[in-house]
């Protein structure tokens, strides 16, 4: 997400860099020339890209299209082009409709939302920035169901709000309060938008899915919200642990809210999981406080979590008032026990996972699986489940030049708890009790999986961060990653995995920081899994330098399967403008259908096996918004080596070998949707007969400016008013339904 525009100043809370970790830095001066477009920083040319034949092209015997039904030609719509309109575009013979806004009401005695700022009571309505989002499907009866394709739940992420200094402006009726103390009354608005909902939808219309239309439903039982003060169990490894106690829970087992939900997982037992992603910058912390915990520990894992002494917050929520729902966000030690059960120095270990919520019960408390790991979490994407194997659950932190994990489970895959009696107590099995690891990426196309073990060598004698037990590297994931020197990643963000063949999928979105010649500890230099770095103009004249349009890198586990300790790795596409040359930018040859920016949001279909590519885009937004992309791919190995010689101002160079996925062919990667001004695409599931597909439209609108807050003219986006979707004109985080005008499935 973006708040502005400026790109010398504005720091996207979604690139945030806290890994100063011993990278090499070469301290090397920037060299400044920048001409025309998508030039590699300093003068490599296309020519400068040889390549080298074939990386182990021997073919694994699965086709690009093994989940497609027959009589079905996927991908056999014609692609949408780049759009610049304020609207939602999909190819012909496609619908798409708003079936669910920010300040939809929940329940049947919530009034309509105006969209004039004076809405309250957001625990019983829709939150805002809606955002990962899974399918939980019910029978007629309201009993859970596997098969059913005309009545489920959706669970959704409402991630953040669109904000400019300190105020979500579009929920408050003049655009609220950009100073500090802000006003109970906001924060409390603000609070409550934040979180996960469970909201009921159903087809209401259309025989055998033609002219199929969807509704929510604002009355159902099942409709719930999870906010930043939802009560909330502390599961595996860390409960009850030093690290969790806090006023609110001085035995370590619960903490209030879930916050910055932004990518999703289910689980095979039918479970819904939230990733926290940037919950650090909700917090303060005052000058002062490294001195008021004697210099301990604790202030180095402040620091490596982004909240060093003197961090201000991103909402001002700590200056509502003295209560404990606003003071809770002051991350310092103000009182004088031991342990922190009188004051909030511990609040902050409490955010940061990956959180299971059974989206078919509302009254058991949802559980926090600290044993995943604690870090800018996005989804939780499962391999795939083999009876008597351990499960795979494999997750990125979406921080510059942070880290791809792995969680293997102790237990070991029974078919029977496919269908459960208790879906809770199935998490416990499989989530609280196993290994986590974290990725290492070889230049010759092979990585590890490193163990982060309290007992290991590179843990035990980590010097600069003493771990107390397993608990605290559940805690301070970061600095384990660190310690057993882990791959700095270009963002990661979404994972999925493919289900013809089981490879890994992720998207690591951009990379600001890196850099041929990296200056200071938080830039880095190119290497195999993240090789570009290079320069790109937006507009007339700006900027941008790194790894500019992202890439999509994909993994394939070794024998051991969901336990392997060994992968091999290739790039499926990377990001570029379709006007960079076929070179050291555009390394897949994209063309004008298929080229894109910052990918994101990923996710394959259980239906189709099609792997949606969704894009969060600052970069080639002077050109088109963000868009929806349906990819079939192949499989790891099936391109080619690419070797990439980066000159350096001294007349030395940087070689980076890397592995390029086969080039798509107009077949097999298409533009699917583009959405309205201003907007980020992300969250998707689908109906498991693949005919509805569901998708977020993240915070249209939201580089508007506070001060224009009641002069719709001036809105960047009016979205979705603008098709008659409820009252005023503000723009509208919301959920779409995609169907096909003949019934069909999404993507054929
Ligand atoms: Fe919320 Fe990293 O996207
Ligand atoms: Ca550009
Ligand atoms: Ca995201």
């Amino acid at each position: 997400m973006t708040t502005s525009t400026d790109l010398d100043t504005y720091v996207d809370p979604d690139d945030l860099n806290n890994n100063t970790s011993d990278n090499p830095s070469f301290d090397a001066v920037l060299d400044a020339r920048l001409s025309r477009r998508n030039i590699l920083r300093g003068s490599v040319g296309t020519a400068a890209a040889a390549v080298f034949g074939s990386l182990g092209a021997s073919a694994l015997g699965l086709a690009d299209e093994a989940a497609a039904a027959p009589r079905e030609k996927l991908l056999s719509f014609n692609p949408v082009a780049k759009s610049l309109a304020d609207s939602v575009v999909v190819p012909a013979g496609y619908t798409a409709s708003v079936l669910y806004a920010l300040g939809d009401p929940l329940t049947a005695s919530t009034p309509a939302y105006k969209n004039d700022g004076t809405d309250g009571d957001f625990e019983h309505r829709a939150g805002d920035h809606h955002d990962g989002m899974e399918w939980f499907g019910l029978d007629a009866n309201g009993k859970p169901s596997a098969t059913s394709t005309t009545r489920g739940l959706l669970a959704v992420n409402h991630e953040a709000t669109t904000d400019e200094k300190l105020s979500s402006f579009f929920i408050h009726a003049n655009g609220g309060t950009s100073t500090l103390p802000r006003p109970a009354a906001e924060v409390e608005k603000e609070l409550a938008i934040h979180g996960v909902a469970v909201v009921e939808v159903h087809r209401k219309s259309g025989k055998s899915g033609k002219g199929a239309k969807w509704e929510y439903l604002k009355d159902s039982a099942f409709n719930t919200r999870l906010t930043t003060l939802t009560e909330i169990e502390i599961a595996g490894p860390a409960r009850g642990n030093p690290l969790l106690v806090t006023k609110y829970s001085p035995n370590g087992t619960k903490t209030r809210g879930t916050l910055n939900n932004c990518g999703t997982g289910k689980t095979p037992w039918g479970t819904f999981l939230t990733g926290e992603e940037n919950w650090a910058g909700y917090f303060t912390r005052p000058k002062g406080d490294d001195a008021a915990r004697d210099g301990n520990k604790s202030v180095t894992a402040l620091a490596r979590y982004g909240r060093a002494e003197g961090a201000s917050s991103r909402h001002g929520w700590e200056t509502g008032g003295s209560e404990d729902k606003f003071a809770r966000w002051i991350n310092a030690k103000t009182g004088t026990s031991a342990d922190g059960r009188d004051d909030y120095r511990n609040e902050m270990n409490g955010m940061g996972y990956i959180v299971e919520i059974d989206a078919y019960d509302k009254r058991t408390l949802a559980r926090k699986r600290t044993g995943l790991g604690r870090f800018a979490h996005e989804s939780a994407a499962f391999g795939k489940v083999v009876p008597g194997q351990p499960v795979a659950v494999y997750q990125g932190d979406d921080s510059r030049n942070e880290y791809i994990y792995k969680w293997v489970s102790s237990a070991r895959w029974d078919a029977a708890d496919a269908n459960p009696a208790n879906r809770l107590a199935t998490g416990d099995k499989y989530l609280d009790e196993g290994k986590l690891y974290v990725a290492k990426f070889n230049a010759d196309g092979s990585g590890q999986w490193i163990e982060l073990s309290v007992t290991s060598p590179a843990l035990s004698g980590y010097a600069k961060y003493p771990f107390a037990d397993q608990a605290d590297v559940a805690v301070n994931t970061r600095l384990a990653g660190d310690a057993v020197g882990a791959t700095k990643m270009d963002r990661p963000e979404w994972c999925s995995v493919n289900p013809a063949n089981g490879e890994i999928y992720y998207s690591l979105t951009n990379n600001s920081n890196r850099r041929v010649e990296p200056s200071g500890s938080s830039q880095t230099a190119p290497d195999s899994a993240n090789p570009r770095a290079y320069s790109d103009i937006k507009g007339a004249s700006r900027v941008q330098t790194g790894n500019v349009n992202g890439h999509i890198l994909r993994m394939k586990e070794g024998a051991a399967g969901s336990a392997a300790t060994s992968f091999t790795w290739d790039v499926y596409l990377f990001g570029a403008e379709a006007s960079a040359a076929p070179g050291p930018v555009n390394l897949s040859n994209l063309t004008g259908e298929q080229d894109f920016s910052s990918p994101d949001g990923l996710a394959f279909s259980p239906s189709t096996g099609i792997c949606w590519i969704q894009t969060d885009d600052s970069a080639y937004t002077d050109v088109t918004n963000c868009m929806l992309l349906a990819g079939l791919p192949g499989q790891v190995g099936d391109g080619r080596k690419v070797t990439l010689n980066y000159p350096k101002a001294d007349g030395g160079g940087l070689t980076v070998d890397t592995y390029v996925g086969k080039a798509p062919t107009p077949d097999k990667l298409k533009r699917f949707l583009v959405g309205p001004a201003d907007c980020e695409i992300t969250g998707l599931c689908e109906t498991p007969d693949g005919k509805a597909m569901f998708v977020n439209i993240q915070h249209p609108g939201e580089t508007t400016s506070q001060a224009n807050v009641t002069n719709p003219a001036k809105y960047t986006s009016q979205w979705p008013a603008n098709v008659g979707y409820g009252a005023g004109k503000r723009p509208r985080s919301a959920t779409i339904v995609i169907t096909k005008n003949d019934g069909g499935r999404i993507g054929s």
